[in-house]
């Protein structure tokens, strides 16, 4: 059955179903988190034109998978704008390409309103899906007590014609050695122990 795409901020009947799946993935260690305190947060920043832009997928009058395109996730890294997050999709349709689907489709709106460079966190440590599409390692770091990959996809080329330009800090896809506590490739950013 076809997949197809509408932000949330369209389908304010999908709200409560994607925080209970937010709240089921991430949600309940923290303390006094609720599906309904999620959609409460979510509903205050639905919007059909600015970020966070929220993703849902749709296959026939079914949601099946959520996705956000952020700003700034990780304040460690204060010059990555832009991430993609809170991508979920329900273990009943898990593996049969929607992930996949809905992480393009937050690339392709993104490219439309101009993000240049997209990143996200993850913890399958070897890149898992985002490697299979084309996302390249930044970094392994601990962040907040867990081991997370940090990965990065470029969406518009910053070389002009005409103009030298060196390379972007943001192509950089060296890795740190795992556990070594070295903060790859942004060694001056100041690591904060919280947001
Ligand atoms: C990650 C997730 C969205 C993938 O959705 P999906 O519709 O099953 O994805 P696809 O069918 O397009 O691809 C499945 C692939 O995702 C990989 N995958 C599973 N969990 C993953 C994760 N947490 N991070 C990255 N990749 C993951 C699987 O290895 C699988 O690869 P395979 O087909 O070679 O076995 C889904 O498994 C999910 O909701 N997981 C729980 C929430 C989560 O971990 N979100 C990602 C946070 S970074």
């Amino acid at each position: 059955m076809k997949l197809e795409f509408q932000l949330l901020a369209e389908r304010p009947d999908a709200v409560l179903t994607v925080a209970n799946w937010l709240h089921g993935e991430w949600g309940q260690e923290v303390e006094g988190s609720s599906p309904e305190k999620l959609a409460e947060g979510i509903v205050s920043r639905v919007s059909v034109d600015q970020f966070p832009m929220h993703v849902i997928a749709i296959q026939g009058n079914e949601i099946v998978g959520f996705g956000a395109l952020k700003i700034r996730v990780m304040k460690i890294y204060e010059d990555r704008e832009h991430w993609l997050g809170s991508l979920v999709v329900p273990g009943e349709h898990r593996g049969k390409g929607i992930g996949s689907a809905l992480i393009n489709e937050i690339v392709r709106r993104g490219r439309e309103r101009g993000v240049s460079l997209l990143s996200l966190q993850t913890e399958e440590l070897d890149g898992g899906l985002y490697s299979k599409l084309g996302w390249k390692p930044v970094e392994q770091v601990n962040y907040r007590g867990i081991e997370v990959l940090v990965m990065e996809r470029l969406l518009r080329s910053n070389w002009v014609a005409g103009e030298v330009s060196l390379p972007s800090p943001h192509t950089t896809t060296r890795l740190s050695p795992p556990n070594s506590g070295h903060t790859g490739p942004y060694p001056a950013v100041p690591r904060r122990s919280e947001e």
